[in-house]
């Protein structure tokens, strides 16, 4: 970061992040990508790109773009969220089916289908390829665009065993995060075509996201992007490892064969403890969890947490939960 070579990039003069972009759409095998500071922001501009005020978007239930990005899909897009369940958060045609409106004049229509895999509240769990084919396939005849909310794409290709241009080739447009598991401090790209690129580039600076030698965070952006993938079934087996672990201690109710990325989302409740007291302990044991509401609470493998600190956390949660697990725990 320190070695970045930098320009203006609002003038699209910053080498570094021009690189970046340039390495982000040939990965994902599309005409352009564009660096944008956070995830919230990538998403909320290809919202805005894809749909006209007075629409409405269909997203899973549970999803970070209609749950922790502040609204901003009515805010800046003036469109209204159309929430459905699925089971694990990975939606299917028949489900989506059933959100899109009618085409009748006195309906708000459906603008645009917002995927995202992995699945963060639902627990890392992952789109099959198929599943996400038919989705693209079946929306795109009836006119409308996807948008998939690829936070952690690289861990859903790392599970599925197949490069992220493949897995997202079917979307019409996909943000990633550079944070997170890759391991940046800050960045997440929006990859689609050269037009929807270009377009995106007035929103992000609409929205105060034109940085200017933002070179130094796409330094880091770069190596998140080349060098960390590789790494990311590290993370997996670790979560798995934990998720074996913890779904052994009475009173949570914990499905490890469900565990196929770095997240695991637990219910404690018949522990009678809520997710935040046991968060608090685990806090005092410097052990660092989230409760997502009083019943749960989600972990997070990640490049700084190795087996030995996974295996703390486990005896951690062991303890607090006042059970000891018979001895040959799953290694
Ligand atoms: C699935 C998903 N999408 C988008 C985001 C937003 O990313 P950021 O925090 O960079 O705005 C997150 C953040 O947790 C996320 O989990």
């Amino acid at each position: 970061m320190a070695d970045a070579e930098v320009g203006d990039d609002v003038y699209g003069e910053d080498p570094t992040v021009n690189r970046l972009e340039n390495c982000a759409a040939e990965i994902f095998g599309r005409e352009a990508a564009i660096f944008v500071p956070t995830g919230t922001m990538g998403n909320s501009v290809a919202v805005k790109i894809h749909t006209r005020p007075g629409q409405e978007v269909i997203c899973e239930e549970r999803g970070h773009i209609f749950n922790y990005e502040m609204a901003m899909m009515a805010h800046f897009s003036g469109c209204l969220a159309r929430p459905i369940a699925a089971p694990d958060g990975i939606l299917s045609w028949a489900l989506i089916n059933k959100g899109i409106a009618p085409k009748i004049y006195y309906r708000a229509q459906t603008g645009l289908i917002s995927l995202e895999s992995t699945h963060n509240m639902a627990g890392g769990t992952v789109y099959p390829r198929e599943v996400i084919g038919d989705i693209c396939e079946r929306a795109h005849e009836a006119g409308i665009p996807i948008h998939l909310d690829g936070a952690r794409i690289f861990n859903a290709a790392v599970a599925l065993g197949k490069p992220v241009a493949e897995i997202t080739r079917k979307c019409d447009s996909v943000m990633f995060c550079l944070s997170k598991g890759l391991g940046a401090p800050v960045g997440s790209m929006l990859v689609g075509s050269g037009e929807f690129i270009k377009q995106a580039r007035v929103y992000r600076k609409s929205l105060g996201g034109g940085m200017r030698q933002a070179g130094v965070l796409a330094a880091a952006g770069l190596i998140a992007l080349e060098k960390m993938p590789a790494r990311l079934a590290e993370d997996h087996e670790n979560a798995k490892f934990l998720a074996q672990n913890i779904s052994r201690i009475p009173g949570i109710e914990l499905n490890a064969a469900k565990v196929v990325t770095n997240i695991l989302v637990f219910n404690v409740a018949a522990t009678e403890m809520t997710s935040f007291d046991i968060c608090k302990k685990l806090a005092e044991r410097r052990i660092l969890a989230s409760g997502i509401d009083p019943q749960h609470i989600r972990m997070v493998t990640h490049m700084n947490v190795d087996r030995a600190g996974c295996a703390l956390a486990f005896q951690a949660m062991e303890a607090i939960c006042g059970h000891r697990v018979c001895a040959g725990a799953a290694d």
